[in-house]
């Protein structure tokens, strides 16, 4: 018995070990430390109105948020934008794909133009030149931080995924190679070195209104930061459940240990006597 369990323990740390090593041959990821990080950990709403600022500008051409509703924008504990400028922003927001047939419901269908958005809509699908929905990225790319949904690691470092994407954003070398008429960029983070996007960030690309300084770095940390929001909207309040549940369940322990101390006590007294 002990010798099974030691070979598959054997066997899966091999596993493990061999996937990683896979996966980290040729790439390397940055452990940033996000403020949404650790058990207490919160988005830090000002960051994510950055991120917001960097996608809308750098990003939304080509990227799409279908499962992100404009409402959203303005909820405690994500970007928290004031009701009229998420009204504002809905408005102006201009849809770049009209053959994306998840966006038809967004289209005049008497005109054929975008209708003017409102909060209650999503933002629209678009997958322009073949980018991915970045929705729920975050989290599809999780996992630097070990397999996702097992350890400690994870409670106290996050999932991974705004790092990967952080990365991904900063880490172009500038070395680009054409393949099948495709220009790849060369990327540290990118699995296989090389990816089809074209870097998408600039020193000074945007201007923050709060004053930060917009270095790739900051811009990279800021716009991955928003998409782990994207893609866990609810971290705040599961991590706010997850701490009242600790809190209950230790209450509930202690009084359940002082009822059975007082329940055998006449019995443990009657056994002495004896
Ligand atoms: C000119 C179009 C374009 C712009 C602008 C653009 N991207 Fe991309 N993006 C792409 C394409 C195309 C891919 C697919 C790349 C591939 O698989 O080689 C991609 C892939 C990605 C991926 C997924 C990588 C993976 O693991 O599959 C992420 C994350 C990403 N983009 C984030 C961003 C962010 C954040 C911005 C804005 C700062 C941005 N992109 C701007 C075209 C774009």
């Amino acid at each position: 018995m002990i010798r099974t369990l030691t070979l598959t323990a054997a066997v899966a740390l091999g596993l493990a070990t061999g996937a990683n090593a896979a996966g980290a041959e040729d790439t390397h990821i940055t452990d940033y430390s996000f403020s949404y990080e650790g058990p207490f950990g919160a988005f830090d709403q000002f960051q994510l109105q950055r991120g917001l600022q960097v996608y809308t500008e750098n990003c939304s051409a080509c990227h799409g948020l279908k499962y992100v509703s404009f409402r959203n924008l303005s909820d405690e504990g994500g970007p928290h934008l004031p009701e009229d400028q998420m009204r504002a922003y809905a408005e102006q927001f201009f849809m770049s794909d009209f053959d994306s047939p998840e966006n038809f419901d967004l289209i005049d269908p008497e005109t054929g133009d975008q209708k003017t958005l409102t909060p209650a809509d999503h933002f629209p699908a678009n997958n322009t030149q073949g980018a991915p929905d970045l929705s729920l990225m975050a989290k599809a790319r999780a996992g630097f931080h070990g397999p996702y949904g097992t350890g400690l690691s994870q409670l106290f470092n996050g999932m991974g995924g705004g790092e990967y994407i952080a990365s991904i954003l900063s880490g172009y070398t500038g070395e680009t190679k054409e393949e099948a008429g495709v220009v790849l960029y060369q990327n540290e983070a990118f699995p296989g070195g090389y990816i089809s996007m074209a870097p998408p960030l600039f020193e000074d690309g945007v201007v923050y209104a709060d004053g930060t300084p917009a270095t790739v770095e900051q811009q990279a940390q800021d716009v991955a930061a928003f998409l782990m929001w994207t893609a866990e909207p609810k971290m705040m309040a599961r991590k706010q459940a997850g701490l009242t549940g600790v809190i209950f369940l230790t209450v509930l322990s202690v009084l359940l240990y002082m009822t059975n101390k007082r329940l055998w006590a006449p019995h443990k007294k009657a056994a002495k006597k004896a």
